[in-house]
């Protein structure tokens, strides 16, 4: 969301180590003469992006203005991530650092958010002295209150997790957004329980969130000049919302199409999509509207099925096959499928391994995010399970994945080439200012010759030339 955040390439050159760690996001400024700043960070997948847009809105309304400027802060919020331990390390190293801020001005606030929040709780005020709020990823209505308990000379805490909040009613704050693209949280939280992770812990049981306010929200973007929506949930398959009368009865193919409707010039994409839930009627709805993009992002973590037992996937690599197969079958070769693999699960054989790579070669993923297994505590596998493949061949398997990943990415890529591709222009390319960058439907990242082609366009570009992570071309008018 982890690897959740989807816009980020699979990357030429990313080490395993780049690879396994977590993205970080600092909001923009929002200057509207307010008394009090925030500044917030968010470590993690899109859903921390998207809360940190909630939260930033919730205080807001609170007399906050947020700012890109630590140094300019009244409170400073971390909205954090466990589900690696890279990922908790990253954040208390952070805290560390933030201490020489506090030092220089003691009234500075200084908070945690979500799911390191929620994992360790008040243990956090004792294990990190400079934390002032622990807050966590169902309780940031109360962050206002929590806020004044701080000023007021306390520590705060809440990190009770809720059956209801989905934050329907809050307008985000998009803090995130180039302007072009938006996330759209569709539910919260997780009823699956994979053996490896933390989610459904520090997340809460799963929730599905009033469709029509998340066409209200569709809707309020297109109107803002919008053109692309992500729409958010730890398995967006499994969103079902009725109504309190029971009368209505929504789930996720119908609530794409709800989506797709609401403009044709809106592209609606989704993440992420969980291979046992993914049904037919969700293929044939992105098939019936062209701008539901064809991609799909379908983590495996594993092509073993004993090892996919032991992760409690509830599928098998049989059943991942037929489900990639009704992919090609019903949107046919070109749609984008990418991939969540994790390396080195606990007795995974070396023959077990090589299925992993055995389905990357079948499935010729467009990308995937890949990570070597860290041992989460309080997890189905920290307790029934030894962690016992030694870290030097976690490190050896999860290289040879990443490298058969460049591999199939480069192929996929190479179709590509002497083709024409709708591109959403999203920014600058990295390189030069005199190139543009956007993605394709396939959620593949495309540069080429600025022209008079400007951000939140749509061209034409007819590929020349790829590498592992991005197209070359020219625009065609
Ligand atoms: N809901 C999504 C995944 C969210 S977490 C899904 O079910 O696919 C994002 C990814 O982090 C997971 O897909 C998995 O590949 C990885 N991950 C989760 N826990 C992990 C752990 N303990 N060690 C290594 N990688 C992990
Ligand atoms: Fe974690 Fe599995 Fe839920 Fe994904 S589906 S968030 S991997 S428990
Ligand atoms: Fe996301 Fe990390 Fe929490 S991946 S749900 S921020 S543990």
């Amino acid at each position: 969301m982890d690897s959740l955040i989807k816009d980020l390439e699979f990357i030429d050159n990313r080490t395993p180590e780049q690879a396994a760690s977590c993205d970080t996001q600092v909001t923009k400024e929002v200057n509207t003469g307010k008394s009090r700043k925030l500044y917030i960070e968010s470590y993690g997948c899109a859903m921390n992006f998207s809360d940190s847009e909630i939260v930033s809105s919730i205080l807001f309304e609170d007399g906050f203005d947020t700012t890109s400027q630590i140094e300019l802060a009244d409170v400073v919020l971390l909205n954090t991530c466990s589900i690696r331990e890279k990922a908790e390390q990253t954040v208390r190293n952070r805290l560390g650092q933030i201490n020489y801020h506090k030092k220089k001005k003691p009234s500075l606030v200084v908070g945690v958010l979500g799911c390191m929040a929620e994992r360790l709780k008040k243990t956090l005020l004792e294990e990190e002295k400079i934390v002032d709020l622990v807050v966590g990823p169902d309780a940031y209505r109360d962050l206002p209150n929590l806020i004044s308990e701080v000023d007021g000379g306390q520590k705060a805490v809440n990190v009770l997790l809720s059956r209801e909040e989905t934050y329907a009613d809050i307008n985000p704050i998009r803090l995130n957004s180039n302007g072009v693209s938006a996330f759209v949280s569709i539910m919260r939280g997780c009823n699956n329980m994979c053996s490896f992770c933390v989610v459904p812990f520090t997340r809460g049981r799963e929730r599905s969130r009033d469709a029509h306010s998340i066409v209200r929200e569709v809707q309020n973007l297109v109107d803002q000049n919008y053109k692309e929506v992500t729409l958010l949930g730890q398995n967006v398959d499994s969103y079902h919302w009725s109504s309190e009368d029971g009368i209505e009865n929504v789930n996720f193919a119908q609530l794409l199409e709800m989506v797709a409707l609401v403009s044709p010039d809106l592209r609606v994409r989704f993440s992420t999509s969980h291979p046992k839930d993914i049904t037919d009627e969700v293929l044939y709805t992105m098939k019936k509207y062209d701008n539901i993009c064809k991609y799909i992002h379908l983590p495996a973590q594993s092509g073993n099925s004993r090892v996919l037992e032991l992760m409690n996937r509830t599928y098998d690599r049989d059943w991942y096959i037929n489900r990639v197969d009704a992919i090609r079958r019903i949107l046919g070769e070109d749609c984008g499928i990418s991939s969540d693999m994790i390396s080195g699960f606990c007795t995974e054989t070396e023959e077990e391994h090589q299925d992993t790579l055995s389905l990357m070669d079948y499935v010729q993923y467009d990308y995937s995010y890949m990570f070597f297994y860290s041992e989460r505590p309080g997890t189905l596998a920290a307790r029934k399970l030894e962690d016992d493949i030694p870290l030097d061949v976690k490190k050896r398997r999860l290289d040879e994945v990443i490298n058969k990943q460049r591999e199939t990415s480069l192929n996929r890529n190479k179709r590509d080439i002497g083709k024409v591709h709708k591109v959403l222009v999203e920014n600058f390319s990295k390189k030069s200012d005199q190139q543009l960058s956007g993605r394709n439907d396939q959620n593949k990242v495309v540069v080429f010759d600025k022209k008079h082609y400007k951000k939140g366009d749509y061209v034409n570009v007819f590929v020349t030339d790829c590498s592992v992570g991005t197209l070359f071309g020219e625009a065609v008018d």
